[in-house]
């Protein structure tokens, strides 16, 4: 049995986290961020690989590469959520399972941002626990790929 790897992709704006809307998103950085959940991963022995991009084309290509090689991706898309029918298709077109992740609660600010295109095709969301959600997320995640392979036969 190899290392098992997530990969924590973080989508546009999150490269600024810490500095940007401090009031919404906290004072936390992204290289915060990526220690928490380096930290609980490497709890469970799983390793992570993290990602950062403003562009779709480029999260696009990171999901693809997930079914080669990772075992499951922690996803923060920030606003693709709502608008990226790109990220859809590629959550679709992969068999390993991805969490969606939000700092902020979503479904208490503005109408655009209480769709997400993506939900229905991500094995789970953690919404509105800020930075900590990175955490949750990892240890849900973590606890899914554990349960599926112990059912394995
Ligand atoms: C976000 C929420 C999105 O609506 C927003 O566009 C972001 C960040 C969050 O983590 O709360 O950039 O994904």
């Amino acid at each position: 049995m190899g290392t098992k790897r997530l990969f924590l992709v973080n989508g546009p704006n999150l490269n600024m986290l810490g500095r940007r809307e401090p009031d919404t998103y906290g004072n936390k950085s992204l290289e915060d961020v990526v220690k928490l959940v380096e930290e609980t991963a490497g709890e469970s022995e799983f390793e992570i690989t993290t990602f950062q991009s403003n562009h779709e084309g480029d999260l696009v290509d990171w999901i693809q590469r997930a079914e080669e090689e990772a075992d499951g991706i922690i996803l923060n898309p920030a606003a693709y959520t709502h608008t990226s029918i790109a990220l859809r298709d590629a959550i679709s077109a992969i068999s390993k399972p991805v969490v969606e992740i939000h700092i902020s609660n979503v479904h208490a600010r503005e109408a655009f941002r209480h769709t997400s295109i993506l939900a229905p095709v991500c094995s789970g969301q953690v919404v509105g626990f800020g930075i900590d959600g990175y955490r949750l997320a990892t240890l849900g995640m973590i606890q899914k790929i554990e349960s599926e392979g112990r059912n394995d036969s």
